[in-house]
């Protein structure tokens, strides 16, 4: 082995949540390493980008909506300061989104969303299907009404992605290009990592940053290895040709028997269809029958899409937890942190994420936005507590 590398904090796993954290944490003067085999992969290469605390909000999960909008608020200085920084273009657009229904059963459930979003003080204007295809002439004619949502917006993942690998050889973080082995944990601490090439990392803290693969890393002890895990997703790319163009404005998406499925039009002329959602392990197989769906399924909404060049098929995994919302900062093994478990929302919470991990890092304790998403509410002692 070699001799150990000594840095304040050691981050494994450079997609964009590993990412953000280090160049925080960087930025507030810790010397930082990050581990990952391609700083800048993961789940970000996949995902369509959408910033949608609104338009994506579930029953039961109003405390994650608080998490998800101060992210939101946070977007426009977060996307100035990193471009301003790396001079990357992040595709962020503030294009809104209309959340459309086409037959009954889809309209009684936007009504429900519609209600729980003004029960929750956020706006969203219902519109008829007359005025969403005033809005959005490519709809089919069949839309029976939709939701204007005119704060959810939308941002290019892998450009947000290469601006952060950029900014943290900017801040001055150390990459290490392999795959993290094992923890190595000290008197019971957490001190560092060990690589799957034999060096040896040594480090004040270690920000487990891994998306789905958080659970597997060797050496984490059992009571405090986060419980996630992948949840596939399958997601297309087409291409608007110029003389098609604007072919939408703003993110259009539905629910149709059931599925989810969003078209995301970035200003580079790319539509992004998605999304598949499959409990299947580690299945990254991009199948016949999830990208019929997704075209079948988006092809209801927008019939226009048939004529469009479709360019990439690809699936990838979302870092699920029991509660859909992340595990972050200190864990009780002494020296650990979490950063994972962001499911359907690892794009809209990069920002508050990397502030809350940046604060935990230096502090010792999250930012009170982010107490209620700390790891310690999987303890099985707090799983098992009755009320009284
Ligand atoms: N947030 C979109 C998805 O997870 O598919």
């Amino acid at each position: 082995m070699s001799l150990p590398r000594t840095s304040d904090v050691l981050v494994v796993g450079g997609g964009i949540i590993g990412l953000v954290t280090a160049w925080r944490a960087a930025q507030r003067g810790l010397a930082t390493a990050l581990v990952d085999p391609e700083p800048g992969g993961g789940a970000a290469q996949v995902a369509a980008g959408m910033l949608a605390a609104v338009t994506e909000l579930h029953y039961g999960e109003q405390t994650l909506l608080g998490l998800n909008l101060a992210s939101a608020r946070r977007y426009p200085d977060f996307a100035a300061e990193l471009t301003e920084l790396t001079g990357h273009d992040l595709g962020y657009r503030r294009c809104g989104t209309l959340a459309v229904a086409l037959d009954a059963d889809d309209r009684a459930h936007l009504r429900e969303l519609h209600a729980l979003q003004r029960a929750s003080g956020l706006e969203s204007e219902w519109l008829s299907g007359r005025e969403c295809r005033r809005l959005e002439p490519m709809l089919a004619p069949g839309v029976r009404g939709g939701l204007r949502v005119d704060g959810d917006h939308q941002i290019d993942p892998r450009r947000l992605a290469g601006a952060l690998v950029a900014a943290c050889e900017r801040a001055g973080v150390v990459f290490h290009r392999a795959w993290a082995e094992r923890l190595t944990v000290e008197r019971e601490r957490a001190a560092g990592c060990v690589l799957r090439d034999g060096t040896v990392l040594g480090a004040g803290q270690v920000v487990l940053a891994a998306g789905s693969l958080s659970g597997q890393l060797a050496g984490v002890p059992d009571d405090v290895l986060p419980p996630v895990r992948p949840v596939k997703g399958q997601v297309l790319r087409l291409t608007v040709p110029k003389r098609y163009a604007p072919f939408l404005s703003r993110t259009v998406r539905a629910v149709v028997r059931g599925s989810q499925v969003y078209l995301v039009p970035r200003l580079s002329g790319e539509l992004v269809i998605g999304a598949t959602t499959e409990e299947l392990g580690w299945d990254t197989t991009v199948t016949a029958g999830g990208v019929y769906e997704l075209l079948r399924d988006a092809h209801e909404l927008v019939p226009g899409i048939t004529e469009l060049p479709l360019t990439e098929t690809r699936a990838g995994l979302r870092p699920g937890s029991p509660d859909n919302a992340p595990l972050l900062g200190p864990t009780d093994l002494d020296g650990l942190l979490l950063a994972t478990g962001h499911y359907r929302n690892g794009v809209l919470l990069t920002p508050v994420t990397g502030d809350a991990m940046a604060h935990a890092l230096t502090t010792g304790e999250l930012p009170e936005v982010a107490r209620p998403f700390t790891p310690r509410r999987f303890r099985a002692a707090v799983l098992t507590e009755q009320p009284a």
